[in-house]
């Protein structure tokens, strides 16, 4: 059996610490807004090279926040790529604001740049490109789209946690750091998991650092004293502590996933159907995700769960597709790349310290579904 993504091996290596953490906290007895929440946003601000990071309870309340922070609302639009996780789209309808999709690079299949300015309208404030699967968006170009428009940037990092980008100034920016705001999730499964669900903002704008420690605590400025109407959104101390621990080791679990997605690259390197990841050189892609493409994806899929392999399917249908989008009233042909992408995309198993025979095996099986 080989799982989509074993945690268990990491969590083995740091059993002893991870119970260590947890019991401190328990032994302070600090559950909400702890020690830990505070030690974590400055290590992971930090790690971003911001000024200021907020833990918050998932990826979604992260970007639903980041949205809400820039007075985004009824009336206005935000352009989202129509091939993501949902909840990026789902965020800007919380605030009854409109998602506006946009379709994705065929390679990347991260947003498509040269089609962004024609969705741009009069009540756009936003854009949120998605680096998806671990591969930073093209943030140059984004925020150059953004400046002219005068748009602002929400950068949606659940996937991307230490993926860098060579920028304007020939320096490489972690993503999170380049637009406005960046939204993290530690959904267990990510690169950098929590032991449950948590979300993380970070930014270097200190109004909007501010305006998050209010929005994610009822809107608190003292015990019983709210100032806006805010949320119950905070990070639990507890996964601030499990975070703080993992977070040392998230640079070399993500050139651990690089070393597997080269030996993948490499091994299924022109073998007929299959279409490897592409990453640009002027970026470190941290594949969260490894996906590849197959016009025989069902067989290919079929076969690998039928020898045990665990397989997934990111995503299969696109946002603009989605039943819940219905009343924007998107059709089938409207974004021809997301479309085509959801049929053929496949995610294959990755993980830290995933052994080089498993993935030879997974290898293997491919070439056996798609002769
Ligand atoms: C691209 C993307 N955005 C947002 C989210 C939402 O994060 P969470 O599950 O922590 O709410 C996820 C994670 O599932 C994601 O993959």
């Amino acid at each position: 059996m080989i799982h989509f993504s074993d945690l268990s091996l990491q969590h083995k290596k740091m059993w002893k610490e991870m119970n260590l953490a947890m019991s401190k906290v328990i032994k302070r007895n600090d559950y909400i807004l702890g020690e830990d929440v505070q030690e974590f946003e400055k290590e992971f601000a930090q790690f971003c090279h911001v000024k200021y990071a907020v833990g918050l309870s998932s990826g979604t309340a992260a970007l639903f926040l980041a949205c809400e922070s820039l007075g985004i609302g009824s009336g206005d639009e935000v352009i989202v790529p129509a091939f993501t996780y949902i909840a990026t789209a789902l965020a800007v309808s919380y605030t009854k604001a409109k998602p506006v999709f946009v379709d994705i690079e065929e390679n990347t299949y991260n947003i498509d740049v040269s089609k962004i300015e024609s969705a741009i309208t009069k009540n756009t404030k936003a854009i949120i490109p998605v680096h998806l699967y671990g591969q930073p968006a093209n943030m140059p170009e984004i925020l150059r789209i953004a400046k002219k428009h005068g748009l602002k940037v929400i950068e949606d990092s659940a996937q991307a946690h230490g993926a860098t980008i060579k920028m304007f100034d020939g320096n490489w920016h972690v993503t999170g750091s380049m637009g406005d705001i960046g939204c993290f999730s530690f959904y267990p499964s990510k690169n950098l998991g929590a032991l449950g669900d948590g979300g993380m903002i970070t930014t270097n704008d200190e109004g909007i650092y501010k305006k998050f420690l209010m929005l994610r605590d009822y809107g608190r400025v003292s015990k019983y004293e709210h100032a806006m109407i805010g949320y119950n959104s905070r990070l639990d101390t507890l996964q601030a502590a499990i975070l703080r621990v993992k977070l040392k080791k998230l640079d070399s679990w993500n050139e651990s996933r690089r070393k597997s997605a080269a030996i993948y690259n490499k091994l299924l390197k022109g073998v007929e159907g299959v279409v490897t990841p592409f990453a640009k050189d002027s970026l470190t892609h941290v594949y969260h995700v490894y996906a590849i493409r197959s016009t025989m994806r069902e067989k290919v899929f079929n076969h690998l769960k039928a020898n045990a392999v665990g397989v997934v399917i990111h995503y299969p249908i696109p946002i603009h597709l989605q039943k819940a989008y219905t009343e924007l009233k998107y059709k089938k042909g409207d974004f021809p790349v997301s479309e085509k992408v959801a049929q053929e995309i496949i995610s294959l198993p990755i993980y830290p310290y995933m052994k080089e025979k498993d993935i030879k095996f997974v290898v293997k099986l491919i070439k056996e579904a798609v002769v």
